[in-house]
């Protein structure tokens, strides 16, 4: 058994696990870079009803599906239930998962069933920070990525600016004082009776993608503390589109959510900039949720092309929860750090690391 668990090299097979909120994913990565399988189950269609994720629903579905998906990702990358390949080749060498942060009851699913496989199959477990994890999506996709990165982290729970200038190597520059940006779309969609998740809802109703003739013209949000530093907030914002609705209940829920949604781009595009340009980046990244996002996609390239760096939009699958991107980080912090204790539990609130 032990031989499993001191093979892991940098070209050996990682499985990962992501449950932090409602997608329940597995991948299967070689060498940290190369995906071999990643399979991703969403739950929207289960909260959509409720108009957000209801924590103990969550657990569940994560409960049922993650043997499954197991099961699933091993068949894509041709091993069989005990993690060898087919051919007898190959051998999954570790096992990852996110342990923080996110919902307690989903994490500890994803938690428990790696250190479980990591025991059965006496391979090492190592444990994922979710928001570390979304910065290897670019990575992912364009391994030449070039260094110090500017990478704006946009996602339900959180609104990061941050400089990365090797893997591994990052500071929070930037963060939100209040809510984060996928929070106000959330909840800017649901005033508007746009539906869940709210991000994607607010884009389809505003409709024509950025820089094209349409524009909601006559709203128009000050985009929040457009002038001042790196930080960023967005319950202003909110409470401007939601005081907008109750006091013109005529104007379309379209108008709305497009003056929103320019207003809230406008300065994640800004800052970014800024950000890039106080630690001369050579590259920038986006990550999170929110990252799908069509016209800040369009607008941040626009940005790259103007300044002369390379921007990173990875796929709209990599920006969103995906266990490629946590597979990824394990292998990364697999080789740096080492395995995790196996009494390592999840942590909710878990931050930014070396971000205190
Ligand atoms: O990274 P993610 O999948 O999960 C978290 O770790 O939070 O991000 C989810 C967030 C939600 O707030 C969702 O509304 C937002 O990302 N989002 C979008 C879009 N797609 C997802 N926001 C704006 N435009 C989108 N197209
Ligand atoms: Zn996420």
């Amino acid at each position: 058994m032990n031989n499993r668990a001191t093979a892991f090299r940098q070209g050996s097979l990682l499985l990962a696990i992501e449950s932090s909120c409602d997608e329940t994913a597995v991948a299967i990565l070689r060498s940290g870079t190369q995906i071999v399988s990643t399979v991703v189950a969403s739950q929207i269609d289960l909260h959509r009803a409720y108009g957000g994720v209801v924590p103990e629903l969550a657990s569940r579905a994560h409960l049922s599906l993650i043997i499954p998906l197991i099961e699933q990702a091993l068949d894509g990358a041709g091993c069989d239930h005990s993690g060898r390949s087919l051919d007898g080749s190959d051998a999954v060498g570790a096992v990852g998962a996110t342990y923080g942060p996110g919902l307690i009851g989903p994490l500890l699913v994803g938690v428990s069933a790696a250190k479980a496989l990591s025991l059965a199959w006496g391979v090492p477990f190592v444990g994922v920070n979710h928001l570390e994890a979304h910065l290897y999506a670019a990575l992912l996709e364009d391994p030449a990525l070039e260094f110090p990165a500017v990478v704006l982290l946009v996602s339900g729970g959180h609104t990061l600016l941050i400089s990365m200038v090797a893997p591994g190597e990052y500071s929070v520059l930037g963060s939100t004082v209040d809510d984060a940006a996928g929070e106000a779309f959330d909840k800017v969609a649901r005033y508007l009776g746009l539906g869940y998740p709210g991000g994607p809802a607010i884009e389809r109703a505003a409709g024509a993608p950025a820089g094209s003739d349409r524009s909601p013209g006559r709203v128009r949000f000050t985009p929040p503390m457009l002038n001042e530093g790196l930080d960023f907030s967005f319950s202003g914002l909110k409470t401007a589109a939601v005081q907008y609705v109750d006091a013109h209940p005529e104007v379309p829920s379209a108008v709305v959510a497009a003056a929103f949604q320019e207003s809230a781009i406008e300065v994640l595009v800004t800052k970014t900039e800024r950000c890039a340009d106080a630690v001369s980046a050579r590259s920038i990244c986006l990550a999170g949720g929110v990252a799908a996002n069509g016209p800040l996609r369009e607008l941040m390239a626009q940005m790259g092309r103007r300044t002369g760096r390379k921007v990173h939009v990875p796929s709209r699958a990599m920006c969103t929860d995906n266990a490629a991107m946590v597979a990824a980080a394990a292998h990364y912090r697999l080789l740096v750090d080492g395995p995790s204790p196996l009494g390592l539990g999840a942590v909710p609130n878990l931050g930014f690391p070396g971000a205190g």
